[in-house]
């Protein structure tokens, strides 16, 4: 089953309104013609605007970095799926493990997020990944799958559609250490027969499995190279145009 690659750049906490232009214009430069992928931009909510005005004669998805469930309402410091919208935002990257880590964000309440963004139509990239002591005590997959199982609840299948995974183990976010290539094609093919198991076989060969953690050019490859992993979500190497420019032309 060939699906389309999705190469996304999360921008984190970076980026004033002058400085998001000029990279996503950079970016934009750098796309590649071919048909058999796609390119994603994450930038803050405080950008979202600048950036898809930029984007606007492009195919390069907007993403948000996170969505609350509500369309309006008393939930000071959210924004909702409507807001995004309103702003060009056809996606949000949710549970990224910042979020779970540093705001203690756990699996129920992305749940919520992840339920919010599928029925305002935006498509919903689920973060989920180990940290370095879950994994030397062998827990990855015991933790993996609550973190699939939790989030997924209440997914109904025809929504499957519009729903990504990134696999990013915590250990290697932001600290140079990737995981090699044969431990990420074994742990989204674990990914990929959770959700056959969870849904259908027809789901699970549709569902684009991303992987995160420190990919940059010289990685970028053969991590692509594997058969089930379809895509990337970058952190670092998303800010430079040149560097990112090269992870979404991966050969
Ligand atoms: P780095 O690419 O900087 O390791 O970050 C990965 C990430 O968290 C993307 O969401």
């Amino acid at each position: 089953m060939k699906r389309k690659s999705l190469m996304a750049g999360n921008w984190k906490m970076h980026t004033t309104a002058i400085e998001a232009r000029s990279l996503a214009a950079d970016i934009a430069r750098k796309c590649p013609e071919t048909t058999d992928r796609e390119v994603l931009l994450a930038p803050p909510f405080t950008v979202l605007r600048e950036v898809a005005e930029v984007l606007s004669r492009t195919d390069v998805i907007l993403a948000s970095q996170n969505v609350c469930w509500e369309e309006k309402g008393a939930f000071t410091g959210e924004i909702s799926p409507v807001m995004l919208k309103d702003c060009g935002v056809s996606s949000a990257i949710i549970g990224h493990s910042e979020r779970r880590q540093i705001f203690h964000e756990d699996n129920a309440l992305i749940n919520k997020r992840v339920l919010g963004a599928l029925s305002f139509d935006l498509m919903a990239i689920l973060c989920i990944g180990e940290t370095e002591e879950e994994q030397e005590n062998g827990k990855t997959f015991a933790v993996l799958e609550a973190q699939v199982r939790q989030g997924l609840q209440g997914v109904e299948p025809q929504q499957m559609e519009k729903m990504v995974i990134a696999y990013e183990p915590v250990w290697a976010i932001g600290t140079g250490k990737t995981a090699t290539k044969e431990q990420a094609q074994e742990v989204h093919l674990s990914i990929r027969r959770l959700i056959e198991k969870i849904y259908e076989k027809n789901i699970a060969d549709r569902l684009r499995i991303l992987y995160g953690g420190s990919v940059k050019p010289a990685n970028v490859d053969e991590l692509m190279s594997q058969p089930d992993i379809d895509g990337a979500l970058v952190g670092g190497a998303a800010l430079d145009a040149e560097s990112f420019g090269r992870i979404i032309n991966f050969i």
